[in-house]
C-alpha cells in the first residue's frame, strides 16, 4: 500500500492546492489605478463586483463597480434605488463607449423608459469616471448619501450598444435578478426580490451538487480504479475505494439531478433541452453502472471481458457527458466567470494528475513485464519452463 498511498496522497495534495488557488473573489482584485477599497462584494449575477469605502461621519460612499467579461460594445449601469428593489426609480450611474473613450454619467430612471437619458440624481455624485480594460468595464464614483443611511437597494445591469445607442437589456435570466440590498457596513448583500431568491438558491444547490458529483467525484473515482490497480499492494483496496467514491458520487449526483428536474418542471416556458437530455442520459448510464457492479461476472468468467468493455465504455461516456453538462449548466446559470474558470482549473488539475499517473502506471507495467520476462528467460535456462510465463492479469493497464 506504501507506493499507492503516497501516490494517492500526492494527488490529493496537488488537487487541493489547485482548487484553492482558483477560488477568486473581489478580495484578491487590485485596481490598476491603485485605488484601495476596504469593502467589496461579489454580486450574485452578471459577473459583477462592487468595491466601496463608506464613511459614516460624512455619509460619503466611494464605489467602484466592475462588470467582467464585457466588450466595448456594452453599456453597464449600477444604481441605488431609494424606492425599492426594482428598476423604476433607480438613481443610476451609466457607462459606455462614446467616440473611443468610456464615458460615465448619471441617469435617473423614472419609469420603465429605456433611453438612459442623462440627468441629476436624488443624491450628490462627484468624481464619476469609467474605464475599460481586459474585458472589464469599471465605474468609479463618490456619492453623498443621506445621513445615517447604511442599507441601500442596489440594482445593476448590462446591455448592448448599437450605433452608439444603448439598447434595452435582456429581459430574462440573470438580467432580471440583478437587484440586492447592500449593507454598507457589513459587506452583505441579500436579495429580497420575491421568489427569485429561493429559486436562485436552489439553482445554485443544483449546480454545486451536480458539478461536485458528476463533474469531479466520478472522474476521481475512475482514476482510482485505473491508477491504483497497478500497485499489487493496493489490490482489493482500489476496488473498495472505487466503489465508495462512485456510489457516493452517484448518491450526490442523483440529489443534484432531482433538484434539476424540479427546476425544469417549475420553469415553465424556459427549456434547456440539451442540458436536460444529457442529464437524463447521465442518470440512466449512472444507474446502469450501479447495476453493473451487482451483475459483475467473476474475474475468470468467460463473459468478464465483455463486461469490462461495457463497464469501461459506459464509464468514460458518463465522464465525458458529465463534463459537457457541467459546462452547459454553467452557461445557463451564469454564476460568474470565476466559477467556470475554477471548474476548468479543476479539470486541468485532474487531467495533469491523470497524465502523471498514466506515465507512472506504464513505467511500472513495463518494468514488471521486463522483470518477469527476465525471470522467464532465466527459468528457461534453468529448465523450469512455464512457471512465471503466464501473466496474471494485474499487469494489464486497461
Ligand atoms: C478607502 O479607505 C482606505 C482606508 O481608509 C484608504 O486607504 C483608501 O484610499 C480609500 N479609497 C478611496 C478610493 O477613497
Ligand atoms: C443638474 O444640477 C446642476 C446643478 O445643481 C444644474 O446646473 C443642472 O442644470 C442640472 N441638470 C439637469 C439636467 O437638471
Ligand atoms: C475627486 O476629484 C477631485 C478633483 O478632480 C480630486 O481633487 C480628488 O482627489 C478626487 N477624489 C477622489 C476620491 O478621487
Amino acid at each position: 500500500m506504501d507506493k499507492a498511498s503516497k501516490a494517492l496522497l500526492f494527488s490529493c495534495v496537488l488537487f487541493s492546492i489547485c482548487a484553492s488557488s482558483f477560488a477568486q473573489t473581489c478580495k484578491s482584485y487590485t485596481f490598476s489605478n491603485n485605488a484601495i477599497y476596504s469593502s467589496c462584494l461579489d454580486l450574485p449575477v452578471l459577473s459583477s463586483f462592487l468595491h466601496w469605502n463608506y464613511s459614516q461621519t460624512s455619509s460619503t460612499l466611494d464605489i467602484a463597480f466592475r462588470h467582467t467579461g464585457a466588450s466595448s460594445s456594452k453599456w453597464v449601469s449600477w444604481a441605488i434605488n431609494p424606492r425599492g428593489l426594482a428598476m423604476a426609480g433607480s438613481q443610476a450611474l451609466v457607462a459606455y463607449e462614446k467616440s473611443g473613450v468610456f464615458h460615465a454619467y448619471t441617469s435617473p430612471i423614472a419609469s420603465t423608459s429605456t433611453d438612459l437619458a442623462e440627468g441629476n440624481l436624488s443624491f450628490g455624485v462627484s468624481n464619476l469616471s469609467a474605464s475599460f480594460a481586459n474585458t472589464e468595464i469599471t465605474i468609479f464614483a463618490k456619492l453623498v448619501l443621506s445621513d445615517g443611511e447604511t442599507k441601500v437597494n442596489q440594482v445593476w445591469q448590462e446591455g448592448n450598444m448599437v450605433n452608439g445607442v444603448p439598447q434595452i437589456h435582456a429581459t430574462s435570466g440573470p438580467n432580471m435578478q440583478s437587484t440586492a440590498t447592500l449593507d454598507l457596513l457589513t459587506e452583505q448583500a441579500s436579495n429580497t426580490g420575491g421568489g427569485t431568491d429561493s429559486k436562485l438558491r436552489r439553482k445554485n444547490v443544483h449546480g454545486v451538487l451536480s458539478a461536485v458529483s458528476w463533474g469531479v467525484l466520478l472522474p476521481i473515482g475512475a482514476m482510482m480504479a485505473r491508477y491504483l490497480k497497478v500497485f499489487k499492494a493496493a489490490d482489493p483496496a482500489w476496488f473498495y475505494l472505487h466503489i465508495a467514491c462512485q456510489t457516493s458520487a452517484y448518491a450526490v449526483g442523483v440529489a443534484g439531478w432531482a433538484t434539476g428536474l424540479k427546476l425544469g418542471i417549475e420553469s415553465s416556458g424556459v427549456q434547456y433541452n440539451l442540458h436536460r437530455n444529457i442529464g437524463i442520459v447521465l442518470f440512466s448510464l449512472g444507474t446502469l453502472q450501479l447495476f453493473a457492479l451487482l451483475l459483475r461476472p467473476k474475474k475468470d468468467h468467460k463473459y468478464r471481458l465483455y463486461w469490462n468493455i461495457y463497464h469501461h465504455s459506459a464509464g468514460y461516456a458518463v465522464i465525458i457527458l458529465s463534463i459537457i453538462n457541467v459546462f452547459e449548466g454553467l452557461e445557463i446559470l451564469e454564476p460568474g466567470k470565476d466559477w467556470k474558470r475554477a471548474y476548468i482549473a479543476i479539470l486541468i488539475c485532474l487531467g495533469s494528475i491523470a497524465a502523471m499517473l498514466e506515465a507512472v502506471t506504464w513505467y511500472i507495467v513495463i518494468k514488471r513485464k521486463r522483470v518477469s520476462s527476465d525471470k522467464f528467460q532465466h527459468n528457461i535456462n534453468g529448465s523450469a519452463y512455464g512457471v512465471n510465463g503466464h501473466g496474471n492479469g494485474t499487469h494489464q493497464v486497461v
